[in-house]
């Protein structure tokens, strides 16, 4: 299946097969028991016929952008549904690229329903007919489950015309990202799906004003879609109630590295991560933790002394990360960190789409720098000419990408002196 094609980004070992994985960890958001009670959120709410009321409750939830921003959704599907305009769109961002992401995929294959469910909810919310699920080219499993997921759903009666006798018509589309780490930036996603080439769009405006084609156009991540028709069944504060240490919710991550069991874990909001390292089996081959990367590639390493911090967007913020896509990357004693750090920053400079100067020539030149460096000669001056070159690209680049390019040294020299160390001569 899919997961032989899956390599895990940065090891290179191929992550354990999604069918050894609890299937507690999906069950956790999943309110139904059994197929026949699938989409039953989405009955209840067309009956009951208040859209104001489901954003509401995603605000009380406190429920944030799981792709990767945080963004909140509750505001997000409020600014949406008050947007004017013409065509309407709900689109599902399920190009899932983040060096170390995979909890989308499990979620799309093992729980399809609850993507496509809350999908429709988003488009009777914002009112729109259309929406696109955009999947990543390589998730070929996915891709049959979710198209066997929406024939189903359009054979019940959950998507099509006058759904329910409600008189909303819903069609929900399956698109397939051409390929590229950039296209699941959402306004070259965007692009990709108006059928131009993938490179972002300045923001401002928002895709919650000007999206796809023009309109308003609620973008979400698939994990965030995942949450919600738990969330609109248990309501907003029996969702908070899963979180820990005044934390709210629940949190997929992808664990990966040097644990004895990488996988999907479905955590609560608040659990230290030093507990998710346990979850995950432990530290492998009897290492001890050195490091780890909270959330993917974008955000930086942090040194084993924060581990005690929490699995929640501002509390790894506030430790100088971030919670990112939740791709929990952890680094054992005796790994090459710089090395580590190195092709993170390569990954970035492959991926640059070109639109940006700095972004397209500074990761190529901090790439070739950096290698010089890790091969024992770092240039004089390097770490400087990095701090204003990352200050560059964070002032100077469109999209996440560029601003990001540097984060994986930036993140080095902060927490690390000895790996510091290695991009300075001894008299700089
Ligand atoms: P962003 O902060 O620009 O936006 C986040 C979301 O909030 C977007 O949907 C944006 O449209 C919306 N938004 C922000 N301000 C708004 C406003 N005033 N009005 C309406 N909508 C607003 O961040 P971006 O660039 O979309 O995402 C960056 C993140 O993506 C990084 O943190 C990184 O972790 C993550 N990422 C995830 C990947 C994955 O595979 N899951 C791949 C690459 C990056
Ligand atoms: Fe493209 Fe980089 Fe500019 Fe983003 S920052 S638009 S990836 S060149």
């Amino acid at each position: 299946g899919s997961a032989e094609q899956l390599r895990d980004g940065m090891t290179g070992r191929r992550p354990q097969p999604l069918a050894g994985d609890p299937p507690a960890e999906v069950a956790e958001v999943d309110p139904y028991r059994g197929a026949d009670a699938h989409y039953g959120t989405l009955a209840a709410l067309l009956a009951d016929g208040r859209p104001e009321a489901v954003i509401d409750t995603l605000e009380a939830s406190g429920l944030r952008g799981m792709g990767g921003a945080g963004f909140p959704t509750g505001r997000k599907w409020r600014f949406t549904r008050a947007a004017t305009g013409t065509p309407r769109t709900v689109v599902c961002n399920a190009d899932e690229s983040e060096p170390g992401t995979f909890k989308d995929r499990l979620l799309l294959e093992r729980a399809p329903h609850l993507v496509i469910e809350a999908m429709i909810i988003g488009g009777w919310v914002i009112g729109a007919s259309h929406g696109i699920i955009y999947l990543r080219h390589e998730y070929e499993h996915a891709r049959a489950v979710l198209e066997k997921a929406l024939q189903r759903a359009r054979a019940d009666g959950h998507i099509g015309r006058n759904i329910r006798g409600s008189g909303f018509d819903f069609e929900l589309d399956l698109f397939i990202s051409p390929g590229g780490y950039i296209m699941g930036e959402e306004t070259a996603l965007l692009e990709g799906l108006e059928d131009r080439r993938g490179e972002p769009r300045n923001k401002p405006p928002f895709p919650t004003q000007v999206g796809f084609n023009g309109g308003p156009t609620l973008m979400n991540n698939v994990e965030t879609f995942a949450m919600i028709p738990r969330i609109l069944q248990g309501g907003a504060e029996g969702w908070k109630a899963h979180g820990r240490e005044g934390y709210g919710g629940l949190k997929f991550l992808s664990v990966s590295g040097d644990v004895a069991a990488p996988g999907v874990y479905c955590v609560a909001a608040g659990t230290p991560i030093r507990e998710v390292i346990e979850r995950a089996g432990g530290m492998a081959d009897g290492r001890s933790l050195y490091a780890f990367c909270p959330g993917g590639a974008s955000t930086p390493f942090l040194p084993a002394t924060l581990a005690d911090t929490a699995v929640d967007f501002d509390a790894l913020a506030e430790a100088g990360a971030g919670l990112g896509s939740g791709a929990l990357f952890v680094v054992g004693s005796g790994r090459d960190l710089l090395d580590l750090a190195i092709q993170q920053v390569r990954f970035f400079r492959n991926e640059s789409c070109g639109k940006c100067v700095p972004c397209r020539t500074g990761s190529a030149q901090a790439v070739r720098k950096l290698e010089a460096a890790h091969a024992g000669a770092p240039e004089e001056g390097l770490t400087d000419l990095l701090e204003a070159l990352d200050e560059t690209l964070v002032q100077t680049s469109i999209c996440g990408l560029g601003q990001v390019a540097l984060t994986p040294i930036m993140g080095l020299l902060r927490h690390f002196p000895d790996e510091a160390a290695r991009l300075r001569r001894p008299h700089d």
